[in-house]
């Protein structure tokens, strides 16, 4: 048994009950009467301390966080209490803190992970540095519902974005020392299938099949676990009937036996309370603590209700001992391999804000997907005259994102400031909707920019909403700009994605740029103006309509043939007689401001024995890229899989590998993708990996609509 985990028998030994009940307890405190609140940790002794006081702490101003009232606190348990166990203080650092990166739906637009490591680097220096030793994120919930607000906190439709999603945000949070005094605690949440939250309606039922659960709801928190991630958090939901909250086999026999899990699990918000509240699955308060402590949760988020009742419980035999030890060795054990035992007061740390900056402003860059670019009208030169409109020209707050609670305003610009301080010799006209249709006011200008948005209340927590479209006025103003006769110029800074349906018709370039945090604006100028090339790929489908969700890219196929997602559908059948089945832009799509060329994608071999592949051996698919237009560009070749017949019908398509390449004008590039065992099998309902020989479709291009196909065949 390793050191930490001797210690933390030991430390357990010498707790009392008492002290046992206030470490799987997290409490807030009132920052307004430390005095007060050091009673408190004297008296409950708590596990932790979360830095958040609302129930919906995305949208909502949060105490802010004071570094010298932690360290009091944290004197106080280390050193006025009998058991002397540090405090761990918990907050919402979920893209950022006092410099907003994107949201997390729209920085996986980016795929570029190195970047979003080293971004949550910079995120874990600023909050550590505030006091902050626990984040609660990385949100890995995939949703395929854009009308759930939460959606935006996550990394989206794909399972393989989400574990690279899984993998960078922790390596970047808890770093490769879990011992340094400025490495932080990470929570992979909410466990598990919260994105499916039915008709994208928060806090909804869910329902899941295993196999479902095992091939898309898991395989992020499986990275995660594969990472070291060191909390887990329980969700709200139930999956099919089950509250994950009191859910042993999700929280014990799935994320511990099965996955490996080694951390603590805490509870989300009073979720346990919501057992016996809401949810008509407890009797009462005991019998929500009894069965979420047995289930595997091991630290109750604000409730009291573990507080509060585990005494009795344990006087009427209702649970055992070990039930309230093996919870509090969890936590003890996290603490100590975490440091905290040695360094328990916050750390007092300097960054380079202005390193920071940079980076926030890169990602957002690179986050931006390109979707329109008619005749080349973009990049712009920054001498135009542009007449412009939408709600979003002078906004630039909304654009840091929900879950934004530690945010500096005055790093912020808006959208016209960010393209006049670009371009000093751009001419803005303002236009409202009655001008662009009286000519005469636009008539000097080149170009109609619109700038259309949804705020960041209107994402995030409990904000679900069931139009996803252009609201009445933003097509309003839409319309009159294409009335107009100028071409248009959109710009949409919507965190979640949206259905433009015809409205798409009416941009001739059209830039989808998400909430891109902080340097949000900035970044829009840096692509306008073609100071980085656009190179962001959906990391989810835009659907039509909202008529058609839930639609995605990685979907099995029907029992006919009617997938006009891919454009694959039988004569006599259609996805909806009113409707097409298709999105607006796929999975995976993006343009640039230049043209690539994907060509010579070939194999080593067509066939390979699945033996090999479980002993190591790798398939390499070659191919090459040439950049055919007049700028430099990144070309982001995707390679995706499709199992044509298993003892499970598999997806149409799933991504398994993609690189980014950036090319000037007429290079090229030979570039291979290794492919191994991983990518050919799939999860049973047990969980168990299975490979089944048979024939194989790989498919290589821009988009997961990519049509250059070879097929591999595995005996
Ligand atoms: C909220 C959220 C969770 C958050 C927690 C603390 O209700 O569901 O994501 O970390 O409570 O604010």
């Amino acid at each position: 048994m390793n050191g930490y985990k001797l210690r933390a028998k030991e430390i357990l030994s010498g707790m009392s009950l008492q002290e046992k009940i206030g470490q799987v307890t997290q409490v807030n405190f009132d920052a307004k009467d430390i005095e007060a609140s050091c009673q408190m940790v004297k008296r409950i002794c708590p596990g932790s301390i979360i830095l958040c006081w609302t129930e919906l702490g995305g949208n909502e101003k949060q105490q802010q966080v004071r570094r010298e009232a932690l360290d009091l606190l944290q004197k106080t348990a280390v050193e006025e209490t009998n058991s002397k166990i540090p405090l761990l203080f918990g907050r919402d650092v979920i893209h950022g803190h006092h410099i907003s990166f994107p949201v997390p739906l729209t920085m996986t637009q980016s795929f570029d992970f190195e970047l979003i490591e080293r971004s949550y680097d910079a995120i874990r220096q600023e909050a550590v540095a505030d006091g902050v030793k626990w984040a609660f994120a990385p949100m890995l919930d995939m949703s395929h519902e854009p009308r759930w607000g939460r959606i935006v906190e996550g990394p989206g439709e794909d399972p393989y974005l989400g574990s690279m999603f899984a993998r960078a945000s922790i390596r970047g949070f808890q770093t490769d020392d879990y011992t340094r005094p400025d490495a932080m605690l990470a929570c992979a949440k909410h466990f598990v299938g919260y994105g499916a939250s039915e008709g994208g309606r928060d806090y909804n039922h869910t329902e899941i099949s295993d196999y479902n659960l095992q091939n898309n709801y898991l395989p992020a928190f499986r990275t995660a676990v594969q990472e070291g991630v060191a909390t887990v958090m329980s969700a709200f939901n139930d999956v099919n009937g089950v509250p994950v909250t009191g859910s042993k086999k999700l929280l014990t026999t799935v994320l511990r036996d099965q996955l490996g899990f080694e951390g603590f699990v805490v509870s989300d918000w009073a979720a346990i309370q919501q057992l016996y509240t809401f949810g008509s699955f407890c009797e009462d308060a005991e019998d929500a603590a009894k069965t979420a402590l047995q289930a595997g949760v091991d630290m109750d988020m604000v409730c009291n209700t573990f507080y509060d009742n585990i005494q009795t419980l344990m006087e009427t035999q209702n649970i055992t001992a070990d039930d309230l030890d093996r919870a509090v060795l969890r936590i003890i054990e996290t603490k100590l391999k975490f440091g905290l035992f040695d360094n328990p007061y916050t750390y007092k740390g300097t960054y380079n804000r202005n390193e920071h900056l940079k980076l926030a402003e890169q990602l957002a860059a690179e986050s931006i997907v390109l979707l329109k670019n008619e005749d080349s009208i973009l990049p712009l030169s920054g001498k135009e005259t542009l007449s412009c409109c939408g709600n979003f020209i002078d906004e630039g707050e909304e654009m840091v994102g929900s879950w934004s609670v530690d945010y500096d305003p005055s790093l912020v610009t808006t959208v016209r400031r960010a393209l006049l301080n670009a371009a000093p010799s751009l001419r803005l006209t303002n236009c409202d909707e009655f001008s662009v249709y009286k000519r005469s006011a636009i008539k000097n200008s080149d170009y109609v920019l619109v700038v259309l948005g949804q705020e960041r209340s209107v994402s995030g927590e409990a904000a679900s909403i069931a139009h996803i479209s252009l609201s009445d006025s933003q097509r309003s103003i839409l319309r009159a700009a294409h009335s107009s006769g100028k071409k248009v110029i959109g710009v949409l800074c919507f965190a979640r994605p949206i259905a433009l349906g015809e409205d798409k018709e009416l941009f001739d370039a059209l830039l989808w740029c998400g909430h891109g945090g902080t340097k949000a604006a900035d970044a829009i100028a840096d692509v306008l103006f073609g100071k980085v090339s656009p190179q962001g790929r959906l990391s989810f489908t835009l659907p039509h309509d909202v008529g058609q969700l839930p639609l995605y890219y990685n979907s099995l196929p029907g029992s006919r043939r009617i997938n006009e997602y891919y454009n694959d559908v039988d004569p006599e059948h259609s996805n909806y007689y009113d409707c097409t089945g298709a999105p607006d832009y796929p999975f995976g799509y993006g343009l640039s401001y230049t043209k690539f060329d994907i060509s010579d994608f070939s194999c080593d071999c067509s066939e390979i024995k699945t033996a090999d592949l479980k002993s190591g051996k790798k398939l390499r698919v070659s191919f090459k890229v040439i950049n055919t237009g007049e700028k430099e560009g990144v070309c982001l070749p995707q390679l995706y899989i499709r199992d044509l017949k298993a003892s499970r019908i598999r997806p149409l398509r799933s991504l398994i590998r993609f690189c980014r390449v950036s090319l000037l004008p007429l290079e090229s590039k030979a570039l291979y993708f290794d492919i191994d065992l991983e990518c050919f099998g799939f999860y049973s309902e047990l969980g168990e990996f299975i490979v089944e020989n048979g024939e194989f479709e790989l498919y290589l291009g821009e988009n997961s609509l990519a049509e250059n196909k070879i097929t591999v065949k595995l005996i």
